[in-house]
């Protein structure tokens, strides 16, 4: 093993503190703006929002940096229809036999269905994979901690970094998702994580009049 290497950290910014309670207020209200979208515009995203936001999701911290995901952008129309037709498929198993009812009453306020057309009309599917296990540099194979962990890290940060874009998304995990491994070509060792679906919300969107915690109700502290 050879000694590992340090590096200054230039990186860091301190704020002063009415500054640092500025911005961690409007980072608040941004976030607190984002919404899921089911309904969405054919308007094209430009892919260097894009590329730049994927950049942004490299970032997130990984168990033992092994940073064990990937990404696959999917823009193609037939690619496109491919994924809905599958989604749509393994949806309908899920709605009308798999689903426990428990499951399907907790989706009641969202008003989802088997139906995905979002998956054609978006302008930008990205396919989130999770790699159980990677490859060394000198081809060697290495297993890869906390994976699911670090790609809901990497997934957060996407999608953070899409909203603060002005982009809208929607977090979809159509149940199970093997058929995304075959048709987007990823190899076994990747397991699909999430299907984030991009792109500016129609012009009549409308979404659940749900609510979100209090931090009262999700914090506690000694
Ligand atoms: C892991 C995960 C899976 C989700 N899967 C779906 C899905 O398959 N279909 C869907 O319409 N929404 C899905 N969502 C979106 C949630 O329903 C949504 O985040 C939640 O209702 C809160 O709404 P908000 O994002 O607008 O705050 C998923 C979200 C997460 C985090």
């Amino acid at each position: 093993m050879s000694k590992p290497k340090f590096v200054p950290l230039t990186t860091y910014r301190e704020y002063a503190e009415d500054e640092m309670q500025r911005r961690a207020a409007e980072f608040y209200e941004e976030a607190n703006r984002r919404r899921t979208v089911r309904e969405f515009s054919d308007r094209p995203v430009d892919r260097r929002v894009l590329d730049d936001c994927l950049r942004a999701a490299g970032t997130a911290p990984s168990g033992a940096n092994l940073q064990p995901w990937h990404f696959v952008v999917v823009t193609d129309p037939e690619m496109k229809r491919r994924i809905r037709e599958g989604a749509e498929k393994e949806e309908r198993e899920f709605y009308e036999h798999r689903a426990p009812q428990e499951w399907l009453d907790a989706l009641a306020p969202l008003g989802t269905d088997s139906n995905k057309p979002f998956l054609e009309t978006a302008p930008a599917l990205v396919a989130i994979f999770a790699q159980n296990s990677g490859t060394r540099p000198d081809g060697s194979p290495i297993k890869h901690y906390y994976a699911v962990e670090s790609v809901g890290l990497a997934s957060g940060i996407l999608i953070s970094a899409l909203h603060h874009a002005g982009l809208a998304t929607l977090t979809h995990t159509p149940s199970p998702m093997g058929f995304l491994n075959e048709l987007l070509e990823r190899p076994a060792n990747e397991r699909p994580f999430l299907l984030l679906v991009v792109g500016y919300p129609a012009d009549d969107a409308e979404v659940p009049d749900i609510s979100r915690k209090q931090l009262e109700e999700f914090v506690t502290s000694f």
